[in-house]
This record gives C-alpha cells, structure tokens and sequence, in this order.
C-alpha cells in the first residue's frame, strides 16, 4: 500500500463517516482529518464573535474576519484521539453541541467559508497519507483521490444514531427534532449553489443503514485492498 494515497469518505450526517476513517486511518497508519469539525469550528466562532443572533447570520463580518480564525488538529497523547482547536482553545465538544448542529449547514453554504476550508483541508491533506471525510471531499478538495467511498443510510436510521449518541451524553434531546436536524442538514448540504454534497461520478457507494460500524469498516477495507 503506498503511503501517500488520499481517501475521501463523503456522505450525509450521521451515517458514521467520522468514527469509520477514524479506525479506517488507524489501520493503514494515515492520519484522519475530519473536514465537518472545520466548519463547526467557524460557526462556533460565529456565535463567539456574535455573529449570529436569533438564527441570523451577519455574513459580511464573519467573511472580514475568516483569517482570524485558526484552526487545528491536535492528538491527545491520553486518548490517542484527534482534537479540533479554535484559535488555540480545545473545542473537540462544543462542536457538537445542538446549537452548532442547527447553524453549521447554513454557515457552510457561504461560499467565502467554503473556500477557506477546503483551502486548509487541501494544505493539511497536500502530502497524502490522509482518511479526509465530509461532502464534497471527493468533488472538491481532492477530486484526484485515489478511493471515494460515498456512505449513505436512511434518515430515521441516521437520526436513531445521534439521538443515542445525545443520549449518553446526557443530552435529552427530543427524537423528531433529532430527525428534522437530520433532514434539514441533508436538503441544505445536497442543494446549496457552491459544491453540494453529491455523490462523485467514480465514487463508491456503502448503503450501511443495515451495518454495524465495524461491518461497514471491513467493506470499505475489502473496497481499498481489492485495488
Ligand atoms: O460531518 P459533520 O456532520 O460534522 O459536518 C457538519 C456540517 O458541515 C454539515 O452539515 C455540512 C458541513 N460540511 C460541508 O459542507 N462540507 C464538508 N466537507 C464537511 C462538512
């Protein structure tokens, strides 16, 4: 296996894209980089900055000021996880707050925050030797990756995922507002103007709606190998 091959795992929310190129860079000693934190991070920084109020977004200030956001991967050496920094504070958890949830989709459709992203990710990914996962990972930042897995599952399964992820959180957040996040996100990311999520035309698609996350990484394994 060469040690420079960039993966790209595109897919809609919640259907374990994350957690899978996680383990999937673990095997092949790659190095994950999770493209969606990225934008969480700019919209945490929009609610900090107060750039956003009552659901409204003052777009204009947040693009005069994209460049004073900095963000980066950090490895915690305890948890050998990967830890998404905002301007030099750990910010791994508040990322995936409701709040964050609910104002990343229309916050990552401003085509000015889109290109300061995919920017970073094709500068943290230039090297290769990278599991990226996202949306437009395999149209946009690397259309010349060497594998594109497009992951795809039903929205009540997708929805049933992060409600029991709330859950032992601690998070007692209503199943049907879950569910209408879940679809919200899905029509917003798959119909914006600038780079939409969409399957790339050489993309390969894993329906997991009926897989566990270890099943769904030994297909994708099975998909890299077989090449
Ligand atoms: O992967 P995630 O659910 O954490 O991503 C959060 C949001 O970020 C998602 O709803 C759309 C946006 N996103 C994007 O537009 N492009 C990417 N490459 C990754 C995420």
């Amino acid at each position: 296996m060469k040690e420079d091959l960039i993966i790209a795992i595109d897919g809609y929310s919640s259907t374990g894209k994350s957690s899978m190129s996680k383990i999937i860079a673990k095997n092949l000693g790659f190095t994950h980089i999770d493209s969606g934190a990225m934008y969480r991070a700019v919209t945490l920084y929009a609610f900090q900055e107060n750039y956003i109020n009552n659901q409204k977004i003052d777009t204009n200030s947040l693009i005069e000021h994209l460049h004073d956001i900095k963000i980066e991967f950090k490895k915690d050496e305890t948890t050998q996880k990967n830890n998404t920094y905002l301007n030099g504070q750990n910010v791994e958890t508040e990322i995936r707050a409701m709040q964050i949830s609910k104002m990343v989709s229309p916050i990552s459709e401003i085509p000015a925050v889109r290109d300061y992203c995919v920017a970073l990710q094709q500068k943290m990914g230039e090297k290769g030797g990278i599991v990226m996962d996202g949306r437009d990972i395999g149209t946009t930042v690397f259309p010349n990756a060497d594998f594109k897995i497009f992951v795809t599952a039903s929205p009540e399964v997708r929805a049933k995922r992060r409600f029991l992820e709330y859950q032992q959180q601690g998070k007692d957040i209503p199943m049907d507002e879950v569910l209408k996040n879940v679809n919200e996100r899905d029509y917003i990311d798959s119909h914006r103007a600038y780079s939409p999520l969409r399957k790339a035309d050489d993309a390969i698609e894993v329906d997991n709606s009926n897989m566990d996350l270890q099943q769904t990484v030994d297909r994708v394994m099975q998909i890299i190998q077989s090449k």
